[in-house]
């Protein structure tokens, strides 16, 4: 027994088969790495998966981001409405722009952007109330759907139209992923419809994987025509296009784009990845229901929601454990189930609990009193798609008895 424990079960293992290895081992002997014929199979796949006219391929949901707002004009000094309960991507392309971010504290049950909360926080900022100008113009909100859950997007369109806001959907974690909307009376995916620009991520331990990469899909020409010119450098046409029969090696720089085009190498595996991307969802599915089921009696242990009107991507399963005796035991737990070889994470601390938004920019904890209580109880445990049922057993036989262990060392005290 290596280390003292039974087993190793990592935070996440991809899910690689033969059939991506082969489509990458065949795109090294193709001849062309670089963005080509596999992005175009991957991208036009991906819009028709997600239900948008247009995809655009990059390599990151980070770049997706920057160039979704870009495209919908952001500027310097305007505001964005962005969840405080999220990952560093979701603010600091705002702040790219030079615009900032309006945050906003999240939904207790959901751990979603709350809309009253997003309404409060536009009040308290006309009234100077907050570390921004009072008379910025607010122009958009970034929704993220936590965990693979989904906001009710009826919802957010509704406080956009209402504030005259664009939305830009941020769902790095909702792929597959649906609601039920009580508008249309129809099943609406993440990317379909509602947000002007869909951006999802296919980093190394999401719903699928490329390694890196991440995908911006809209409804939109135009935004679409922006958002792949400034993937690369700018430029009137990509390689892929010049080098084609018929194609020029002319093109000319139409603005000072950036770098962020999806190498035909990385598209090789989204194509696979893709395809299976609801079998990998199901098989999560049924380990979330199993992990709901087996820890259902734990104490101390708080479980996600899993309401009937969602299809939740299960990219994450975050439980929160309740403070023992007015103290936080999470950060134990956390490092004992490493001790025991269990890899665990925590999504996230807040935005305004880093230096940058607290120290810097100025943002204040009593302006989030759910996402700055609600954060130090979160823990996620490892949850992907191959995991084995002795693995996630070992999980959670684990948790329980390190719980126990430090309910009983508490009582003895
Ligand atoms: C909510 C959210 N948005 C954006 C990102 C950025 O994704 P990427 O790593 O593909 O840039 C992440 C990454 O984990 C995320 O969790």
């Amino acid at each position: 027994m290596a280390g003292g424990y039974s087993m190793e079960v990592p935070f996440h293992r991809p899910s690689i088969t033969e059939a991506e290895i082969e489509e990458v081992v065949a795109c090294l002997r193709s001849g062309w790495l670089t963005t080509g014929p596999r992005v175009r199979r991957f991208e036009e796949a991906f819009a028709q998966a997600v239900g948008a006219r247009w995809a655009v391929a990059v390599n990151s949901c980070t770049a997706a981001l920057h160039l979704a707002v870009e495209a919908l004009g952001l500027r310097a000094g305007q505001v964005v409405l962005v969840p405080t309960l999220t990952f560093a991507a979701t603010a600091e392309v705002v702040r790219y722009l030079g615009a900032w971010p309006l945050l906003v504290d999240c939904d207790h049950s959901t751990l979603n952007m709350d809309l009253n909360d997003a309404e409060d926080k536009i009040r308290k900022l006309r009234q100077g109330r907050l570390p921004l100008d009072r008379r910025a113009e607010v122009v958009g909100i970034i929704p993220v759907h936590v965990a693979g859950l989904m906001m009710d997007m009826d919802d957010v369109a509704e406080f956009a139209r209402r504030h005259g806001l664009w939305i830009v959907e941020d769902a790095a974690h909702a792929f597959p992923a649906a609601y039920w909307s009580k508008h249309t009376q129809s099943w609406r995916k993440a990317g379909e419809k509602t947000a002007a620009v869909t951006c999802f991520s296919f980093y190394a331990n999401k719903t699928i994987t490329t390694g890196e990469g991440g995908m911006a899909v809209t409804d939109d020409a135009q935004l679409a025509a922006r958002i792949r010119q400034m993937s690369l450098h700018g430029l009137s046409h990509d390689a892929w296009s010049r080098y084609q029969a018929g194609g020029s090696w002319d093109y000319q720089i139409l603005s000072p784009g950036y770098k962020y085009n999806l190498p035909d190498l990385a598209a090789a595996l989204g194509i696979h990845q893709l395809a299976r991307a609801e079998e990998l969802r199901q098989k999560r599915e049924t380990l979330a229901r199993s992990y709901l089921e087996s820890l259902s009696d734990a104490s101390f242990v708080e479980l996600p929601p899993n309401p009937s009107d969602r299809v939740h991507a299960w990219h994450l399963f975050v439980i929160r454990i309740r403070s023992l005796a007015g103290q936080n035991i999470r950060d134990e737990l956390i490092r004992k189930l490493r001790e025991a070889g269990i890899g665990c994470s925590v999504h996230w601390r807040p935005l305004h609990l880093h230096p940058y938004y607290r120290d810097i920019l100025g943002w204040s904890s009593d302006l989030f009193p759910v996402a700055t209580t609600i954060w130090q109880q979160l823990l996620s445990l490892p949850l992907f798609p191959d995991m084995t049922i002795e693995e996630q057993q070992y999980v959670v036989k684990t948790l329980k008895a390190v719980l126990n262990q430090s309910v009983s060392v508490r009582k003895a005290a």
